[in-house]
């Protein structure tokens, strides 16, 4: 063995580990690459065998060209590791990509009933003028819904609730929120703000315009000098709110036994603008709800004393309002729960 020899077989070696070098195509590839030319029982390790067999001069210039040699190859597998580490991750980006521009699945949004959307749009009227809102029972009690609004048990006022009876003695499902008034007047004292909206059921055959379940918002305000006149205005801000602030109104007399006087309220026909049209039986004019001064025994039933204040209360059908402002013609689209009739409602 001599110097020439060794140093070309360390040439012919780094030729060849290069090589090997470019052509591993994965990590564990190089690996073996690694094993194969510098490892311990590798192929460097095998020419520097011959090392013992040159002169004693000559063995520092084969060190330092093996070395050298040694050098580049790693250096070699260290800039193709990484190479091929970039290129793994490259393919696994290219392969788990997820494309965000893709649109979202949709989650289907509900929308608020028609009904619950025009009690809101009443209380928030009525809520300028510091009404409040409570709630009463649905199950009510014979005494509440009835005789303690002035109807007693064997009067003829009776007859206009048609009354769903329960198995409870005595109760049944209230058929107005009027029954609210005496609660309210028992729970609070004057002056009263209040708003009453809920469910009310009579026995009705139903059909476009009557249904045997329907909603009411029931006001009452209670203080010292409350006049009729404070209600026409109150109706008239309510009724310019909800059906436009040209909207005529007026008053009609009434019959309530639990208000005296009382009196009906109606606004110019919301189709045909008081012309007169078939919606509105040609009169021009359209009912959208009951009122009146509260009844002296109805304050005295409520604990108020009726030489001291005095009060007023209306009575007005959701549904109703609800088909007037939407232009609803048949009240049983609201208790059906047909997503085509409540999905124009946002
Ligand atoms: N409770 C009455 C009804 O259901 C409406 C009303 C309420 C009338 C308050 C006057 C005062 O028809």
């Amino acid at each position: 063995m001599d110097l020439a020899t060794m140093t070309a077989q360390l040439e012919r070696l780094r030729a060849d580990a290069l090589a090997a070098v470019a052509a591993a195509a994965d990590p564990a590839g190089l690996d073996a690459v690694q094993l194969e030319f510098l490892g311990r029982k590798g192929a460097l390790t095998e020419v520097l065998r011959g090392i013992g067999g040159l002169p004693a001069e000559d063995r520092p210039r084969v060190g330092a060209v093996a070395n050298d040699v040694r050098e580049v190859v790693e250096a070699a597998i260290a800039a193709h590791g990484v190479d091929l580490r970039g290129a793994a991750m490259a393919a696994r980006l290219a392969a788990e990509a997820v494309d965000v521009t893709t649109p979202g699945r949709r989650i289907a949004r509900g929308t608020r009933h028609p009904v619950a959307e025009t009690i809101a749009a009443i209380d928030e009227v009525f809520g300028r003028f510091g009404f409040v809102v409570f709630e009463g029972p649905e199950i009510e009690d014979d005494v509440t819904n009835f005789q303690m609004l002035n109807i007693p048990s064997d009067h003829p006022a009776r007859d206009l609730w048609d009354t769903l009876y329960v198995d409870i003695p005595d109760h049944l499902l209230r058929t107005h929120t009027s029954p609210g008034q005496i609660r309210v007047m028992r729970e609070t004292r004057p002056p009263i703000r209040a708003l009453l909206p809920g469910r009310c059921f009579r026995y009705e055959a139903v059909d476009a315009s009557h249904g045997f379940e329907f909603h009411q918002v029931e006001g009452l305000m209670v203080d010292e000098g409350t006049s009729l006149a404070d209600l026409r205005g109150l109706l008239d801000e309510f009724a310019h709110a909800l059906f436009g602030a040209g909207r005529a109104t007026r008053f009609r007399p009434g019959y309530y036994p639990f208000t005296e006087p009382s009196v009906a309220f109606d606004v110019g026909c919301v189709v045909c603008d008081g012309v007169g049209c078939p919606a509105c039986g040609r009169s021009g004019w359209m009912t959208i709800l009951g009122a009146g001064m509260v009844h002296p025994v109805v304050l005295r039933n409520g604990g108020i004393d009726p030489e001291t204040y005095q009060g007023f209360a209306f009575g007005m059908g959701v549904e109703r309002i609800a088909m007037l402002r939407h232009g609803i013609h048949d009240l049983r689209l609201f208790m059906e729960g047909d997503l085509r009739f409540l999905g124009q409602f946002r």
